[in-house]
């Protein structure tokens, strides 16, 4: 699917970035550019930038690209519906011609009327639970020590033992089957007879920091199965980028200030899995808590709740499962800046059991004790090895001195030094003099990634867009000047004919946008915007970097191009022939230094 190029040029003239992000960042000015804390990760110095050719990168996280990727992100929309949206607000029309639009002439139902069905669907069923038709559902949630303060706080409600319950009262209030169906709250049958898709289950609405109503969970009040049914994706919810509950744990985060200023939070939050874990802990008095909803935090998730947590407790059943989701946690919230603690509910299967059989503050305890992201890695390595077998334990050693050498701070790397001695009888000077041989290595490489801040850091070194550039540093420059000339003149692909092929690129990310870039040209040609639909913002973040980089130079020319593919194809060759010894760390540092120097 693609909007003419005309038509999105125009969307964009007329939705100036400046006052889009505006409405959602305060900027100042800066030089050319203007700047503030971006709105997609937790910082307190701005590193969020305008650019006055219309584009935003955050030096930060790498979220990056122009006025529709910003709305996709913000607003939490897929390419059409940013369109769409930002088309509203200029007030121009979508051209919807035939191949224009996604949804073949089947109407796009609105945001604005999924929100009103969702939320007359939700009052619906909290009025059934309260009515003497849902008495089994709420003396369910009664049983399970729910007080009825924190059913109406939750908006708790009951879908009855019917077919068309919902239906009818959704028919009355105007809404189409197709609707109904696009919402996940009705379905079809093979005989074309519409169903209720929620029926004897006690109703858990999901609203989103708007106060708007986007999906639903129901849940059977006895064994049967499946446990939990949950509304599918629909155009309004997207479950890998929602949480349950985060309507109000927003308001328990942010600081005294509200949303106003540094936009992040003075808080902490607390993620669980489930629903009634969520519930249980904000009537236990943590009105912080969300939840992923039964699957492990989405790199999404992570960025949304940095906008405003400081700190995320992190507390997963106590299964198998919930273990892995601890990994997935530090990780992603780590790529966020957000510090991650872990609670180990022992004795219960998950918190909301914890806090039936122990009581509120013995959570309290839980959380502060909770261990920090050391901490739980390092109980986590020992776990690993049997400390009886001499062998084991000094792996174990070894594992976990390369951990705490990865430690900036030297007075925490000395704490851990203290906790490794103790936890292994190895003494300390031992454990030190291990760990200062191998920080000698790592503070060259640091020293290198301090003292230049910004792109072209994150570009190469621990590059999570394109993790492929380390193994060719020049070859991924090379194929970023290629990919930003193209993208400055999409018109030179056509003189590409055989001078450059998707198997010429060395790192895959790269790879993909060009092969992007190719199927689009094939199908009637491309702008940047064009690529929104298919990247995420992060590497639009990249692309437009790419794009930004070939255009502050004045030569853009063919001849530029031809030399460049020449130069892949060299360095291409020079990966596969055989290499000596691999680059140490210390000369890769030196090299990516030497390179960026030439550049800036
Ligand atoms: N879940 C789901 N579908 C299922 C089972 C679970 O969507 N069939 C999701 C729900 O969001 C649920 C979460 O995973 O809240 C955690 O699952 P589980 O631990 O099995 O349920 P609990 O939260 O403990 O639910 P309950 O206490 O009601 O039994
Ligand atoms: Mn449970």
């Amino acid at each position: 699917m693609a909007y003419p190029q005309s038509f999105i040029e125009e969307l964009k003239m007329r939705s100036s970035l400046e006052t889009v992000i505006g409405k959602y960042v305060e900027l100042r000015r800066a030089g050319s550019n203007l700047v503030g804390c971006c709105p997609f990760h937790s910082e307190r110095t701005p590193s969020f930038t305008v650019f006055p050719e219309k584009n935003f990168y955050c030096f930060g996280c790498g979220a990056g690209g122009d006025v529709i990727t910003f709305i996709m992100r913000m607003e939490n929309l897929d390419y059409p519906h940013a369109v769409q949206y930002l088309a509203d607000a200029a007030g121009i029309d979508v051209p919807r011609e035939e191949g224009f639009i996604p949804q073949k002439k089947k109407e796009i139902l609105s945001r604005e009327r999924n929100f009103e069905m969702n939320k007359i669907a939700a009052r619906h069923f909290h009025s059934n639970l309260m009515s003497p038709e849902g008495a089994e559902g709420l003396q369910y949630l009664l049983d399970r020590g729910l007080s009825p303060a924190i059913i109406r706080r939750f908006g708790l409600g009951f879908a009855k033992n019917s077919f068309d319950d919902l239906y009818k009262k959704l028919t009355q209030c105007g809404f189409s089957v197709e609707e109904m169906k696009e919402a996940f709250l009705c379905g079809i049958s093979s005989r074309g007879t519409p169903f209720d898709m929620f029926r004897n289950r006690v109703m858990f609405p999901i609203i989103d920091t708007a106060g708007n109503v986007i999906a639903f969970g129901g849940r059977v009040m006895d064994d049967s199965k499946p446990k939990y049914l949950n509304s599918s994706d629909t155009p309004v919810f997207k479950k890998r980028s929602n949480l349950f509950a985060l309507n109000l744990a927003k308001n328990s985060c942010l600081g005294a200030e509200g949303a106003t200023g540094d936009r992040a939070k003075s808080g902490e939050m607390i993620l669980c899995e489930g629903y009634m874990d969520v519930i249980a802990l904000h009537q236990a008095g943590f009105s912080g808590a969300v939840a992923t909803l039964g699957t492990a935090v989405t790199p999404d998730q992570a960025r949304v709740i940095s906008r405003y947590a400081k700190t995320l407790y992190v507390s997963y059943d106590s299964d198998e499962a919930g273990r892995r989701a601890d990994e997935k946690a530090i990780k992603y919230m780590n790529e966020v800046g957000v510090e991650v603690k872990i609670l180990k509910v022992t004795g219960a299967k998950d918190p909301d059991e914890f806090i039936k059989k122990y009581g509120a503050e013995s959570f309290r305890k839980l959380m502060t004790g909770a261990s920090g992201q050391i901490d739980y890695r390092l109980s986590e390595i020992k776990a690993k090895y049997n400390m009886e077998i001499p062998e084991e334990k000094l792996s174990m050693v070894n594992e976990a001195c390369a951990l705490i050498a990865g430690i900036y701070s030297e007075m925490t790397r000395e704490v851990y030094i203290m906790r490794l001695s103790d936890m292994t009888g190895i003494s300390r000077d031992t454990i030190a003099s291990d760990i200062k041989r191998r920080t000698r290595k790592n503070t060259y490489v640091q020293k290198q990634q301090v003292a230049k801040s910004g792109e072209e850091t994150l570009r190469h070194y621990g590059d999570r867009i394109n993790p492929d550039a380390i193994k060719s540093v020049r070859g991924a420059e090379t194929e970023e000047h290629i990919l930003g000339l193209l993208l400055l003149y999409p018109e030179y692909m056509d003189s590409l004919n055989g001078a450059l092929y998707e198997d010429d690129f060395i790192t895959d990310f790269n790879r993909m946008v060009f092969s992007c870039m190719k199927k689009l040209h094939s199908e009637g040609g491309f702008d940047i915007s064009s690529l929104n639909e298919h990247f995420t913002p992060e590497q639009m973040g990249r692309i437009h970097s790419m794009y930004r980089r070939r255009r502050a130079l004045t030569v853009n020319d063919i001849g530029i191009l031809s030399q460049l593919c020449k130069t892949l194809k060299q360095e291409k060759e020079k990966l596969s022939a055989p290499r000596g010894e691999d680059m140490t760390l210390e000369e890769l540092a030196a090299y990516i230094a030497s390179k960026s120097k030439g550049k800036q």
